[in-house]
This record gives structure tokens, sequence and C-alpha cells, in this order.
């Protein structure tokens, strides 16, 4: 399963770093998109072949049935959503440490999103609090793998199959990690990923994938983000409609409510060329990760928390997220950050406000008036009406004291200079 990450990971750091390209468009890339050129572009049907070969290429690399294009990591979990029946009436359990994204879909499905707290120690959804917050409403669940790590599955897999609930894997910033011997992304029923710039892969800023084993699921899934179009098939080869039938002023081509989320055939070039050296690219993440931990732990520095990977979970590191333990540090967040930018580092993100708390939940701003969001829709018997401060308290009390260290350089020079950077911070803030 994960042999040829393996063999990445067991490279020396300049053999590995030798394998990414510094601005990470290589040769492969400008091939497959010169191919995509060449072969120019017509009305409907893709010249190349190019999505039916990405899909084909990330479906084989996560070893599931299905792999079905999208152009964001959005669209692919709103898409998961209406192909499993997800709409008005129901509730959709989500973390509210993750990008907005995992809640906006549920709304997007006229739907409620709930929030359950998080995990002090790794920060990804708490199965306990999961299981407080299921109602008769309750219709899935969309666990994050946040900042690469994969949340406890079992339990979440067992409320799931207890109460009939839709899992919907958000594994936007997860790739390749495994969870007691499964690969991520083949646990829940379905599983979502992004190649947004900051993500492990990228189609060249935007983009994203659903796998899944279910042919039907698959199948809705790839009508759901593509307008519905009622011929569609799970596989690139299952869409081919007779000429004379869909030239054919007779020729029904809608059968439900579909978006358009389809990925360009120049964004499925780029990624097909990532996806052959996703591997690479993981082991540089978890290679930088490890000088990190590596500076915290020579320096003695106890109040930088590192993250917590539990025993049989790997971490694929799409950020090195550290809690900064202000009073024993002696330095507020903000103080570090500049401290850290003065000695070179390449800035240092906080996590996310919670979901929950952003102005868009808070004051329920989803439609023309909060009266209008689905928490008041007469078919939604639930106790979720509005969002405040207090539904979640692990969050909230964790969230401010996030340091998010950067692992996306594509060179060493560039990875030498921002664990320096750390080091030197270290030192300042100690000998104050
Ligand atoms: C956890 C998580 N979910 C969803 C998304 C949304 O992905 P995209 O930006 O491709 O829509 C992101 C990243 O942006 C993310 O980090």
């Amino acid at each position: 399963m994960n042999k040829k990450l393996n063999e990445a990971l067991a490279l020396s750091p300049a053999e590995l770093f030798a394998l990414l390209p510094p601005n990470r468009v290589g040769d492969t890339d400008r091939r497959y998109m010169n191919e995509v050129l060449d072969a120019g572009f017509r009305n409907t049907i893709d010249p190349a072949g190019i999505h039916q070969r990405l899909e084909a290429a990330f479906a084989q690399r996560f070893g599931t049935g299905y792999a079905i294009q999208h152009n964001s990591g959005t669209g692919t979990m709103h898409t998961c959503l209406l192909a499993a029946g997800i709409g008005p009436g129901d509730e959709v359990i989500v973390p509210p440490l993750t990008a907005v994204s995992t809640a906006v879909v549920v709304v997007q499905c006229g739907a409620v999103p709930v929030f359950a707290d998080i995990d002090p120690e790794t920060y990804n959804m708490n199965p306990s609090d999961v299981a407080r917050k299921i109602t008769p409403h309750t219709r899935a669940i969309i666990p994050v793998s946040l900042y690469g790590l994969p949340p406890d599955y079992d339990p979440l897999m067992a409320l799931a199959e207890t109460h009939g609930l839709v899992v919907i894997e958000d594994n936007a910033e997860c790739f390749l990690a495994t969870y007691k011997g499964r690969m991520v992304g083949t646990i829940g029923h379905a599983a979502s990923y992004s190649f947004q710039a900051s993500k492990h892969m990228t189609s060249g800023g935007d983009g994203g994938m659903v796998i899944t084993n279910d042919k039907e699921y698959a199948r809705n899934i790839r009508k759901r983000g593509a307008l519905g179009v009622r011929t569609l098939g799970a596989t690139p080869g299952d869409t081919f409609v007779p000429r004379d039938v869909r030239q054919d002023y007779e020729f029904e081509r809608h059968d439900v409510m579909g978006y358009n989320y389809r990925m360009s055939a120049v964004q499925a070039a780029l990624a097909l060329a990532q996806i052959e050296r996703l591997d690479a690219l993981v082991a540089a993440r978890i290679y930088i990760a490890g000088q990190y931990a590596q500076v915290i732990e020579e320096e003695g520095c106890d109040w930088l928390i590192t993250p917590v990977v539990p025993e049989g979970s790997t971490h694929s590191y799409w950020t090195y997220v550290c809690r900064l333990d202000t009073e024993r540090a002696g330095v507020s967040w903000r103080d570090f950050r500049s401290a850290f930018i003065e000695n070179g580092g390449d800035g240092l993100y906080s996590a996310w406000r919670p979901v929950h708390l952003e102005p868009v939940f808070r004051d329920l701003a989803f439609y023309g008036r909060p009266e209008q969001a689905p928490n008041f829709d007469p078919r939604y018997q639930g106790k979720v009406k509005s969002y405040q401060t207090g539904d979640c308290p692990v969050c909230e009390a964790v969230q401010p004291f996030l340091c998010q260290f950067k692992t996306s350089m594509q060179t060493l020079d560039r990875v030498e200079v921002q664990v320096a950077a750390l080091r030197k911070t270290i030192r300042q803030v100690a000998s104050r």
C-alpha cells in the first residue's frame, strides 16, 4: 500500500528533494500539458484522454474502485452530500476546526451543520462529542484529517453503522496517511481531496477529487458535479452516448439537479504529473516535519507542544502544528510570530477561527435573511438554531495558541532557512 512512500522516505534528503521541481512544475507536468495543448479542444470530449488517465492513476494509487475529478475540494464534498440524498431537514456533523468548506457544503444542500468538538491532543473531531450530537435528523458525518493526521475512525464508523449515517472523509490536507494499517480515503463511504495551491499536490491552484468503492455512488457524484447529466457513468468509459441519440431533439439529458464542478483538461494534466510524484511530495513534508521536531527536541523546548500521532496512525504533515504554551514561554502568540518572521521565518499561520464562530455562521448569513437559513426550515425539528461561543469549548480554548509551521518547501535550502529561524526564535524566547 505504501511501498512507494516508504522508498521515498528511505532516500537521503538530497536524493528526495532532487525529485521535486523547485517551483512545483517539472518536465512531466510540461509534457502532459503539451499533450493536452497538442490534442486541442473540441466541443465535449477530452481529446488527450487526460481526465481518464488522471482518474485511473488516482484510484490506483489510493486502491479504490473510482475517482471522480472536480474543480475544488469544496465541490467534492457538496456532490458527495447531494449524491447521498442530504437535503432540507437533515443534520450533518462536522468539526469546528477546519476550512469553512466542510460546513458550508452542508448549508449548500439546505441542511444544518452541527459542530462536534475536537480532541484536545490531536485536534481532530472527538468521537464522544459526535455521539452526543447525534439526533434523529443526523444523516452524515464529515470527519477531517486535520493537518494531515487521520481522526479516530473506528468509533466514528461504529457510530455511523449504528445510526445509518454516511461518512465522507475530508482529506483535503491528508494524502497517503494510514489508520490502523488502512489507507485513509478508503474508510468512509467516500473521500474528498483538494489540489488547491497549498496542498501536497496541486493541479495549478485549484482542483479536487472524490474516491469511493461504490459504483452507483460514484456515478451519482459525477452527475451532481456535471449538471446532472443522466447518461454519465462512474468511469469515463461509461459516458459514451451514440451520436444519433445525443444529437436527437428528444434526447433528455438532465434527470437530477447538478452543478458544474468539472476540472479543466489543463488542470488534469498538472494533477496527473503530480500524482505520479505524490510519494516524494508527501515524504518531503514528513522529512520537514521531522526537522522541526528535531530542533524543538535539541533545544529542550517544552513550551512548543509538538503534534501527537496516536499509535496505529501515520501523519502526512500538510503543516507542522504546535501549540504555544504562552505562560511557560513567557511570550504571546503574536510576539512569537513576529520574532519567527524577524529571524527569517516565512510567515506563521494561526489555525482558522472555529467555523461556528465565523461571522457567516454566527450571524446565519447564508441567504437573504437569517430566518431563511436551513436551521429554521419547518422540516427541521432539531435544537441547533444558532451557533455561539461555548458550543465547542475545547476548540475555542486551543485555537488561539496553534502555530502552523510550513512544510511546503520544495528545496533543502528553503527548509534550512525555516528550521534555522525556529531554532533562533526558541533561543531568543528562552533567553528573555
Ligand atoms: C480541511 C479542508 N477542507 C476543505 C478544503 C477546501 O478545499 P478547496 O480549497 O480545494 O475547495 C480545504 C482547503 O482549502 C481544507 O483545508
